[in-house]
């Protein structure tokens, strides 16, 4: 077996713990109710915190009564702008990349409906609602402004995170013009709202000017710091605990105001508070996904090869802040059109603010670029997955550059066979069921980049034969807190079971942001690098030492294996870990490590991971109600570390591909600006019925250069593919074309 294939650092090598299907460690602690949440913490004295949400979307407080709600039995306090103690930070600067604007009660003023404008605090959660609503805020209001047209229209400085909100390769006009075809696809996506299971919870303690918040977190030691950076005091005095969250899909990467305004309680009572969104108050104030229109123009030549993909995205954010979601940049990366144009606008509406979800920028742009290439492949008359296949990117079509690995012909292939995609008419309405149901075939290619971050572990083998290793990373449920302990576990040459691994709170090392689909290779790879420190350390002890059988042995000729050293030129010398400690007269060998991506590597390849999915849906003739009743996704993602949990991820990020092809849609009534359906009851997520058949493939893919691992990630790009391969299948059941999300019945008749 090639040595890429289970790499080594040092005496170390990745294969043994990685690579299984492991199930998840912290299982069944959570299905037993023994997991710890953040709102499951009750300190002793704890208050509850109720806010209250405004009434309108725009305009000012003129009242509030807060002797009415001080005087109801059990409240505490009530805090307000008028007394809210001060904050070391403006929440209206801007003041990192990663921090949104926010309200903590830093004045009077309703920027979208739902936004706290007072706090209730008691001794029961019951006394603080009743407080909360015995508040009955008279208000100034300004007409909401809501949506594409009653919103003000700008040009945004950047989209996503600091990205470029404007890309060109080439003379799109010119392209255009020399094009043997152009067809123009026109794509909307609504607003959607993250709904974690969890909703967004904190407990809030202070200890002179020490804080301890439990409350769930993606990037716990950033987070730490924002914290830290609020109230002006150093980040080592705070602690920040998150071992276990209920989702979050981008939604608990930053902080947001509720957080602080716990923070805030708990300093102006002297006593911790907690303060647990309700279901509807997660439509407002800890972000969603913005609105999109967008424009898709592809040109093709007498060969049916592209000329050009332009791009045009509209999407909208607040009033107050410019998270904008990156739609048209999915189209730089996916097919090899030489001439590439990306273009952003935005729209600024009386609602909270958007941020990062479930593939921000790619779930959306690729939705609309799967219909406008399947409508290509239909004026071609050329069946989708040949028509994809004929423009196939050989190398990253916006830099020019090689990929670092690209199994995606693979992934068309496998995904074809295992869905039966050939044979597949190429005109819609030609399949029906036994039940004279419409059916359709249709697919798109998923992609997702391969980013990593940076990040820190410490490793430490005990004399015992044990290992302690940590990093402050954050399980949202994918299942980190398994596939990390996996890689760490090999990191030093133990079996899983032999290794203790921590994670998930701010006094580890920062274990970077469980985001971006960066996190097992980001903090996986300080992990794997920390075991490797411990261990190297360990052997230079061993081979210093004249009674180890490793004496004299050089560095490259150990390698540990299952908690020993074994000499590669004669395996029968081996020495316990535990032996060598015990000789040195030493309980334990520390060893660190950081993760990040080698800058060269970073700037010489393109890195994406990459996928194909195929659906089928049944149409009812009559009604027009549209069932997934199948999908394949076939996957390569590296090196996968988990196939179990990989599976899973993959499988749940299609079904978010359901979703929002079928499902999510956040309204907001134009004349007021309120959620109309801020609940899961009126905000639709699938449920298993809708869901009878989803498979994933994972497809074998070496990559020598995202990192030392192997690993890129699978956490969002299965929904990128997914939108528009049902779409596609809606068009091939009954003949009608997309235009916007979710598909709606009455779009069909
Ligand atoms: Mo994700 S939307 O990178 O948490």
């Amino acid at each position: 077996m090639p040595d890429t294939l289970n790499p080594t650092a040092g005496h170390v090598r990745l294969g043994s713990n990685a690579g299984q299907p492991m199930s998840r460690r912290d299982g069944i602690a959570k299905v037993t109710g023994a997991a710890t949440y953040a709102a499951d913490n009750r300190p002793d004295g704890l208050l509850y915190a109720v806010y209250a949400g405004a009434g309108i979307a725009r305009g000012r407080v003129i009242s509030l009564d807060v002797e009415a709600a001080k005087a109801h039995p059990g409240v505490f306090e009530v805090m307000t702008p008028d007394n809210r103690p001060p904050l070391a930070l403006d929440p209206d600067e801007k003041h990192h990349f990663f921090a949104w604007r926010t309200e903590a009660l830093q004045n009077d003023s309703v920027r979208y409906a739902g936004q706290p404008i007072a706090l209730v605090i008691a001794e029961t959660l019951e006394a603080a609602t009743e407080g909360a609503r015995l508040l009955a805020p008279t208000y100034d209001e300004q007409p909401a402004r809501i949506g594409f047209d009653g919103g003000e229209a700008y040009d945004p400085p950047a989209v996503g995170i600091g990205g470029n909100p404007t890309f060109e390769k080439g003379d799109a006009e010119a392209a255009e013009a020399a094009s043997a075809k152009v067809v123009e696809t026109k794509i909307a996506t609504p607003m959607q709202y993250h709904n974690a299971m969890e909703p967004h919870a904190i407990v809030a303690q202070w200890d002179g000017d020490r804080l301890t918040i439990d409350t769930p977190n993606q990037a716990i030691v950033m987070a730490r710091g924002g914290f830290a950076a609020y109230f002006g005091i150093p980040p080592e005095n705070v602690t920040l605990r998150s071992p276990y969250l209920g989702g979050g899909f981008g939604s608990k990467a930053i902080l947001v105001g509720p957080q602080l305004l716990c923070i805030l309680a708990a300093k102006l009572t002297g006593r911790p508070v907690k303060l647990t969104l309700r279901r509807d108050q997660m439509y407002g104030p800890v972000q969603h996904r913005g609105a999109t229109r967008q424009t898709v123009t592809l040109g093709t030549d007498g060969d049916n090869r592209l000329t050009m993909i332009k791009h045009h995205a509209v999407a909208t954010t607040s009033s107050f802040d410019d998270f904008i979601e990156g739609a048209a940049n999915a189209s730089q990366n996916t097919y090899a059109a030489p001439v590439l144009q990306s273009s952003h606008g935005a729209v600024r509406q009386d609602t909270g603010t958007p941020g990062p979800m479930r593939a921000p920028g790619e779930a959306t742009g690729s939705a609309a670029l799967e219909v406008a290439m399947d409508r290509m492949a239909e004026e071609a008359g050329m069946d989708p997955l040949d028509f994809r296949l004929l423009n196939y990117a050989e190398t990253d079509p916006a830099s020019g550059k090689e990929y670092s690995s690209k199994n995606l012909r693979e992934c068309y292939a496998e995904g074809a066979k295992r869905f039966g995609w050939a044979g597949r008419p190429l005109a819609p309405g030609m399949m029906k069921d036994e039940f004279g149901r419409l059916k359709g075939w249709g697919m798109g290619t998923a992609m997702f980049p391969a980013p990593m971050f940076h990040a820190q572990a410490r490793a430490v083998l005990k004399a015992d034969g044990t290992a302690l290793v940590e990093t402050a990373g954050a399980d949202m449920g994918q299942g980190a807190w398994t596939a990390l302990a996996q890689i760490a576990a090999d990191g030093v040459g133990l079996h899983a079971d032999k290794v203790e691994f921590r994670s998930g709170t701010s006094d580890q090392p920062d274990g970077g942001v469980a985001g971006g689909s960066g996190h097992t290779a980001t903090a996986g790879s300080a992990l794997f690098a920390a075991g490797s420190d411990a261990v190297a350390k360990l052997a230079e002890i061993a081979m210093k030492d004249p009674d180890s059988p490793l004496f004299g042995a050089d560095n490259a000729g150990v390698e540990a294996r299952d908690g020993r050293l074994v000499r590669l030129d004669d395996e029968s010398r081996s020495d316990s870990y535990a032996d060598i400690l015990a000789r040195a007269g030493l309980s334990e060998v520390e060893g660190s490590g950081t993760g990040a991506r080698n800058p060269a590597d970073a700037e010489a390849r393109a890195m994406f991971s990459h996928g194909a999915v195929f659906a089928e849906v049944l149409v009812d003739p009559d009604l027009f109600q549209i069932r997934v009743t199948r999908l394949v996704g076939a996957f390569a993602a590296g090196r996968i570390i988990n196939p179990k949990l990989a599976a899973s991820q993959l499988n749940g990020g299609m079904i978010w591909g359901v979703g929002f092809a079928l499902h999510e849609e956040g309204i907001h009534d134009p004349r007021t600006g309120r959620p109309v359906n801020g609940d899961l009851a009126g905000y639709h997520v699938p449920v298993n019925a809708d869901v009878p058949s989803v498979e994933t493939l994972l497809i074998d893919e070496e990559d020598r250069f995202v990192n030392a691992l192997g690993v890129k990630g699978v956490g969002e790009m299965g929904i990128s593919g997914t939108v528009g391969a049902i779409a596609n299948a809606v068009w091939h059941a009954t003949g009608t074309r997309v235009t916007s999300f979710p598909i709606h019945i009455s779009a069909l008749l």
